[in-house]
């Protein structure tokens, strides 16, 4: 395919967005672009500088350090995709524990951090041929893409995902903890004053309860090979 769109994927947490992304990206030679983790290393700074704990979120201060926060992706062939740095050190691992995602939805209401990040999201995709994936990147990153997709599925089921995910991965957690952050993450994603969570009208709803990864990339091909 010559011609270079712009795809924007948005919906829940714990949807699959990304690992759809990633295989479209790898599939279409295009860049991929996960949102979620630009948002997750600013909430990994305000952490690391004591800017937010469990009683308390210190939002002005937050604003006063933006401009020391440098986000870049540094693409990692054996991945695949770019991995998260911030201020240039590599935080891919850090920026997904259960502690930030317990704490990044209040980060992401912040609109001085969405639109530093909105900026820097729009200039990845200023020459197309990217995949990002988010909250807003089809209502207000690009509301121009091409292809606007958002993927949905039953919290039960994206809970028993990241359960999986998280397990995985060595972390001790229950599966009632994960479906609270998963429905908590949900209500804020979706009440927010700034950029809140929502179906762009354009967009093309994807329910992937009961579909395979295989299933879900060949149904998202075949809109894109359209182009
Ligand atoms: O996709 P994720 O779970 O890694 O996203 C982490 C959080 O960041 C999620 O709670 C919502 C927020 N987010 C956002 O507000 N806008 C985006 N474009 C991407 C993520």
């Amino acid at each position: 395919m010559d011609k270079k769109i712009t795809i924007a994927i948005d919906g829940f947490s714990s949807t699959g967005k990304s690992t759809l992304a990633k295989q479209l990206a790898r599939q279409l030679g295009y860049v991929y672009a996960d949102t979620g983790a630009m948002y997750r290393a600013v909430t990994l700074y305000a952490m690391q500088h004591h800017l937010i704990d469990a009683a308390h979120f210190d939002r002005e201060s937050l604003v006063a350090h933006l401009p020391k926060i440098k986000l870049h992706f540094v693409f990692n062939p054996e991945l695949g995709f770019g991995e998260m740095f911030l201020n240039d050190v590599n935080v891919e691992a850090e920026i997904r524990t259960l502690e930030v995602s317990n704490f990044v939805s209040h980060i992401a209401e912040v609109s001085e951090v969405r639109s530093k990040l909105v900026e820097q999201q729009k200039q990845m995709g200023k020459d197309k041929g990217i995949v990002m994936d988010g909250r807003d990147i089809g209502t207000v990153v690009f509301p121009d893409a091409e292809l606007k997709i958002f993927m949905t599925a039953s919290s039960h089921t994206r809970a028993q995902r990241r359960f999986d995910e998280l397990t995985a991965k060595g972390q001790s957690i229950t599966y009632d903890e994960v479906l609270q952050n998963v429905e908590e993450r949900d209500y804020i994603d979706t009440h927010r004053a700034d950029s809140p969570l929502r179906k762009a009208q354009d967009a093309i709803e994807i329910d992937n309860s009961h579909m395979s990864r295989e299933e879900q990339l060949d149904a998202v091909l075949e809109l894109v090979y359209k182009f």
